[in-house]
């Protein structure tokens, strides 16, 4: 009998929404257009615009901020496999000039991040393993050659993202881009969910209601 599973991972879900810039009402154009010009084309790094952490609040918006929570859904029913309610506890979009990256990061007090990319011609989202250790180096760094790269002996692993997806990882997962190569802005809006509600593991004692 072959056992074959990946106990303890990290759970990474992607999907192409088929929502792009291009799909998005006018109003909502009109609304980013008016963050990428006010953007700095010649920064190395992203232009982050955070609008105090809540910017898909904005009614313009609407549409967006639906289907990324419909995915956020999808992951707390089929992949977290739990009934508890999300919040999202922050937004905010990034603007990615040409030869800008996003340097590696993470994000506290965070369940799960999405990142909803409208626009993104060229670039890869790059996830670090935890402690940038993979499987077989967590007590020990062998010099192992490894015939091919995979979940368990990678310390990183390069997703690919296109306009209309969507990435969703634990907050915890430290991360990081490639430079936007195209001439277009590549666009990111990120959301951070938390849980909501009364929440007990044993007895009152360790009850929290957030
Ligand atoms: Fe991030």
């Amino acid at each position: 009998m072959t056992i074959f599973n990946n106990l303890w991972g990290v759970p990474v879900y992607k999907i192409n929404t088929n929502y792009t810039f291009s799909n998005f009402t006018p109003e909502a154009k009109e609304y980013i257009d008016d963050y990428i010009n006010s953007s700095v084309e010649n920064s190395k790094t992203a232009n982050v615009f955070v609008e105090r952490g809540h910017f898909l609040d904005n009614l313009k918006l609407e549409k967006i901020k639906e289907i990324i929570n419909q995915q956020a859904h999808y992951f707390r029913d089929n992949i977290m496999m739990c009934k508890n309610e999300l919040q999202i506890q922050s937004s905010w979009l990034t603007v990615n000039h040409k030869g800008s990256n996003h340097p590696i990061h993470n994000h506290a007090h965070t369940i799960f991040s999405i990142c909803y990319y409208p626009r993104a011609e060229t670039g890869h989202l790059i996830l670090q393993a935890p402690d940038g250790k993979s499987t077989w180096q967590r007590d020990y760094r062998m010099g192992f050659e490894y015939t091919e790269l995979n979940e368990w002996n990678a310390t990183n692993w390069t997703i690919p993202v296109m306009s209309g997806d969507i990435v969703i990882f634990p907050g915890w997962v430290q991360h990081s881009t490639t430079p936007n190569e195209s001439e277009e802005p590549r666009l990111m809006i990120g959301t951070n969910y938390w849980l909501k509600g009364n929440m007990q593991f044993f007895d009152e004692l360790d009850r929290i209601n957030i």
